[in-house]
């Protein structure tokens, strides 16, 4: 079968890789690819990946058998009903179902409603009133955009001046645009950080290894947020324990809160949770593979995934067998000088064939071009690079003896993933 994936990033490298060990596919198409998916898929990169009419027309021109959408905008957007609505397969959340991410304020209000352990909150769609809310408030408190913004929307503020400062750039100087409409303030919980991805069908919920991501930009969490300067998988502190409660307290009643909502949800949702002294709580939903937890999870699944996908679509995903590696894996990203912030690009990369030679090694490629068969630096993450290992301290030395072989102009990664 022909597939097409909707994305540019590791993440959908990390599918791409994935998809391709499918024995039921003969075909990739990415829209728009980069770098590293070139090497696997075909890519065309003169379609943006939110541009649904371009990526139905594109999937009924090439005659796609099953288009994945991994990034959260185009699944917000309504790309998988448009291409339903074309009678094109996709995998991936409609529009209603992925509001889960797309809107803060529906997803605190759901939590509220099924008694999902969320932190306390409230919603404010004005600047004055939320600004004489946190008069009297204990700090830190956190302060979130409604809707999407890159990952950026959340602000936590030591004192009042920084909240008062972060409502004003949200919802008067719209720094985010619309998505700081409104703004959800909530309580500060202190805890370490889990990533539980899972596959969904409305009916049955299959979590996939847990993962942790490392978001600050500098090593010992120090530094502005990123999209995720690498991760690890399995988390050490989400044991049993935890999973059997989060079954329980948090994917079942979530995915019945969206059925009983009339938005059921099919495709990958990603559980963003805080373990805490006080047991486990939802920081966030997102609709789609987390990114680069999907760069470690992937790499561990054993069954095809697209067996996984299409019995999601045609809600029988209790009739397959999920199975993991045992081990671990960690990824390293690899990011230009200057990210998140201002930085170059257009630098040619050196060594990802040597240091693919390292055992158990994969490259994921998040920010790169392909050109005259050389890699180049195309964005402000660049590459992942990541280890498989029968253990986590494994599958990190692994990892960083990779990274040690790949070199390009003000690379800057942190030294420190895998230790929490
Ligand atoms: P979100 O976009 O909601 O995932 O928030 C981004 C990041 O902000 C999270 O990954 C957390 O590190 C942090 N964060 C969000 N909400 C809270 C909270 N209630 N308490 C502590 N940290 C939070
Ligand atoms: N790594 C966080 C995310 O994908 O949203």
């Amino acid at each position: 079968m022909k597939v097409l994936i909707v994305g540019n990033g590791g993440r959908e490298h990390a599918l791409a890789y994935k998809i391709a060990q499918s024995h039921k596919v003969s075909k990739i198409y990415c829209i728009a690819g980069n770098g590293g998916i070139a090497k696997i898929a075909e890519c065309f990169d003169d379609i943006k990946y939110t541009d649904i009419d371009g990526v139905v027309k594109f999937a009924k021109e090439k005659e796609v058998d099953l288009v994945v959408v991994a990034p959260d905008d185009p699944l917000v957007l309504g790309m998988v009903d448009e291409l339903e609505k074309n009678g094109i397969r996709a995998f991936g959340p409609k529009k209603a179902a992925a509001i889960i991410e797309g809107s803060k304020v529906f997803s605190k209000d759901l939590m509220k409603k099924y008694n999902i352990p969320t932190a306390q909150y409230e919603v404010f769609d004005n600047a004055a009133d939320a600004i004489s809310y946190l008069e009297n408030k204990t700090y830190p408190i956190v302060i979130k955009a409604e809707g999407l913004a890159l990952g950026k929307g959340v602000i936590i503020a030591e004192n009042f001046d920084e909240a008062k400062g972060a409502v004003l750039s949200i919802m008067e100087d719209k720094v985010f645009g619309s998505a700081g409409n409104r703004v959800v303030i909530e309580q500060f919980l202190k805890g370490q950080e889990v990533s539980v991805l899972a596959f969904t069908d409305g009916k049955t919920i299959v979590p996939m290894v847990s993962a942790q991501d490392h978001k600050r930009v500098f090593d010992g969490d120090r530094g502005p947020n990123t999209g995720g300067m690498g991760a690890f998988s399995p988390s050490r502190i989400y044991d049993e324990k935890a999973s059997d409660y989060c079954m329980k307290n948090i994917f079942i009643p979530t995915m019945n809160a969206m059925n009983s909502e009339g938005r059921t949800f099919k495709g990958v949702l990603y559980f963003g949770l805080i373990v805490t002294d006080d047991g486990v709580y939802v920081i966030e939903y997102n609709c789609r593979f987390g990114d680069p937890e999907a760069q470690v999870v992937l790499p561990r699944l054993k069954t095809d995934i697209i067996e996984i996908f299409e019995a999601i679509i045609d809600e029988r995903l209790s009739e397959v067998d999920i199975t993991w590696d045992d081990g671990a894996a960690a990824c390293v990203v690899m990011a230009s000088g200057g990210y998140p912030e201002k930085y170059q690009t257009g630098y040619k990369i050196e060594g990802i064939e040597e240091a693919e030679k390292t055992k158990n090694v994969i490259v994921f490629h998040s920010g790169t071009k392909l050109a005259d068969d050389k890699f180049y630096t195309n964005g402000g993450r660049v590459l992942g690079v990541t280890a498989k290992g029968k253990d986590l301290d494994e599958a990190i030395k692994n990892a960083y003896e990779a990274v040690w072989d790949i070199s390009f102009k003000d690379a800057h990664y942190r030294r420190d993933i895998g230790i929490k």
